[in-house]
């Protein structure tokens, strides 16, 4: 594709987001504060409002795409800056009523941009959902690192760092599963343990519309009107689909613990030989271009968990189809979990849950099954909820790409989301093939032919996944494949 058509797809998603114009405050004077609330109980769920505000300054006009010249991520060292204040307090959202005798785990700011040798790096986690927006390095050399500012009292309202809680008992009691040791982490002020992590039918009211057609993208129910949302969030209306591991009672075999692989597509995987380990998970996660066939030494053959939009679905089967890939992997195990980004997904949810075809809009006329195979049923199939995926981006992925012209584009990538998921949803996790900070000793994909550098692109910050994966790591909330 040539640059003329990536630079107008670009300005295309950047026309329909101005739809949700926003400006940054530009706040450098006051002090970081947050609040948390419950704001509302509804059938079995309340909402939470956290906020806490940071630096603000001059939207740039540019990303910068390539390596070293972007501002590096963030420090290895979690968190340095402001602690937030230990009391909950009212913030600038003024029709919402406080309460103080919230147990929702309070909200601290994700970490600050700082300067780090990242001479070496990474492999990466998802390969299609970039394509479009690969940006260009040329041009003045980027901003260093900023050192740490006051902040601003409130976010921008297209934040929106308040979300929907469920009140679904956790499926296990893991002594030192994740839920029950990120508290001890530099983690625990951030993780959310009540955030529904999937949208189903009990999500789809006049309210929370209401709520959500405020946030563009995969951070909202913006552009879906409220009719298509109930049509496909209506026949998501059994246990499995709130519950992502909706199958844990037959297989945990008497287990205490649910332990999940998640399989990202990155290079370091070629020649692993992780398949047997990754396979012996309880569950086994992948998303986009994940190539099986030919492959299963390296990367195992199970497939429970699907992650992908449709437009990245769509790219992999345009874009790897010369490398092997023919679609979704489709097994009786598989679950497919849409990662809505349009109303694309919505209507090919729609379609593959009634065995219908697509309606309307770019998928018009497809057949579902000839991606989630013809046993496909509702039950298979499983929505991230946008209050989730702003959440990821919020506290765990603030870019600095939310301070310019592309942060309607901006979210964290589907490996990301698919890795965080995990986290949120199992006990022990295992990562492999994502980034890590030698990435480029290693091709984009473990399926490539030829040795391809990894592309950045402006709507993820791969940077910053690889460190919070380096993170993570380091604090014990995730086992991450290094290769040594
Ligand atoms: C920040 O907080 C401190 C202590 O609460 C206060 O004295 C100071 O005035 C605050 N600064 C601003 C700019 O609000
Ligand atoms: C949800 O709330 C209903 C009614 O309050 C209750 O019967 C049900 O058990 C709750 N479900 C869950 C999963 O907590
Ligand atoms: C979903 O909504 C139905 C009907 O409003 C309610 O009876 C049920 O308890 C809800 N289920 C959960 C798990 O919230
Ligand atoms: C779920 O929806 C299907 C049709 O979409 C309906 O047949 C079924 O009874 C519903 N189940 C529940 C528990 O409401
Ligand atoms: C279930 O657990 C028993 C006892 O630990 C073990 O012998 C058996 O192999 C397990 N079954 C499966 C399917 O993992
Ligand atoms: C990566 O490549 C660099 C130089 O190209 C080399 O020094 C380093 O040992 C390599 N690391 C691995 C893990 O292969």
């Amino acid at each position: 594709m040539g640059m003329g058509h990536q630079k107008k797809l670009v300005l295309g998603g950047l026309t329909a987001s101005t739809v949700f114009l926003y400006f940054l405050c530009v706040n450098l004077d006051s002090n970081m504060t947050w609040s948390i609330m419950p704001l509302k109980h509804f059938h079995n769920f309340s909402l939470v409002l956290w906020s806490d505000s940071r630096d603000s300054e001059e939207p740039l006009n540019r990303q910068i795409s390539s390596d070293q010249r972007t501002p590096p991520p963030p420090a290895l060292t979690p968190y340095p800056g402001t602690v937030p204040p230990k009391q909950p307090r009212a913030t600038h959202t003024p029709k919402l009523k406080t309460h103080k005798d919230s147990d929702i785990v309070a909200g601290q700011k994700p970490a600050e941009e700082k300067v780090l040798d990242v001479s070496n790096s990474s492999s990466k986690s998802d390969g299609a959902d970039k394509a479009k927006t690969r940006t260009i390095t040329k041009g003045p050399a980027p901003k260093p690192a900023e050192p740490p500012k006051a902040r601003g009292p409130t976010d921008p309202p297209f934040i929106g760092d308040i979300y929907m809680m469920d009140d679904h008992p956790p499926q296990t009691d893991c002594p030192d599963g994740i839920r029950n040791t990120v508290a001890k982490t530099d983690f625990g002020e951030r993780f959310l343990r009540n955030i529904p992590v999937l949208q189903w039918a009990n999500h789809s009211t006049r309210e929370q519309h209401q709520r959500l057609m405020k946030y563009p993208g995969a951070h909202g129910w913006g552009g879906i009107d409220f009719n298509t949302l109930v049509e496909t969030l209506s026949v998501l209306n059994s246990s499995a689909n709130w519950q992502m591991l909706d199958d844990w009672k037959q297989v945990s075999n008497g287990s205490q613990c649910i332990r999940c692989a998640v399989v990202g597509n990155g290079g370091i995987l070629k020649d692993s030989k992780k398949g047997k380990e990754i396979d012996s998970h309880d569950y086994v996660f992948r998303t986009n271009g994940a190539i099986i066939n030919g492959f299963e030494q390296d990367v195992g053959s199970r497939t429970t968990h699907y992650t992908f939009s449709t437009n990245t679905l769509m790219n992999s089967m345009r874009s790897y189809a010369g490398v092997g890939y023919k679609g979704p992997p489709v097994t009786e195990e598989t679950r497919y979990v849409f990662l809505p980004d349009h109303d694309r997904d919505y209507l090919l949810m729609k379609a593959a849950a009634t065995h219908t075809l697509v309606e309307r809009g770019k998928e018009q006329g497809k057949d579902a099954t000839r991606y989630f195979g013809k046993d496909v049923s509702a039950q298979k199939l499983k929505m991230y909820h946008p209050d989730f995926i702003r959440y990821l981006r919020n506290r765990f992925l603030r870019s600095h790409a939310l301070k310019t012209k592309y942060k309607n584009i901006y979210r964290p990538s589907t490996g990301a989301t698919m890795l965080l998921a995990a986290m949120h949803t199992c006990d022990k996790v295992s990562a492999y093939g994502f980034m890590t900070p030698d990435y480029k000793n290693y091709s984009d994909h473990y399926y490539d032919r030829n040795y391809h550098s990894v592309g950045f692109f402006i709507n993820h910050d791969l940077r910053m996944e690889m460190t919070l994966w380096q993170q993570l790591h380091q604090a014990g909330l995730i086992r991450l494949y290094m290769h040594k």
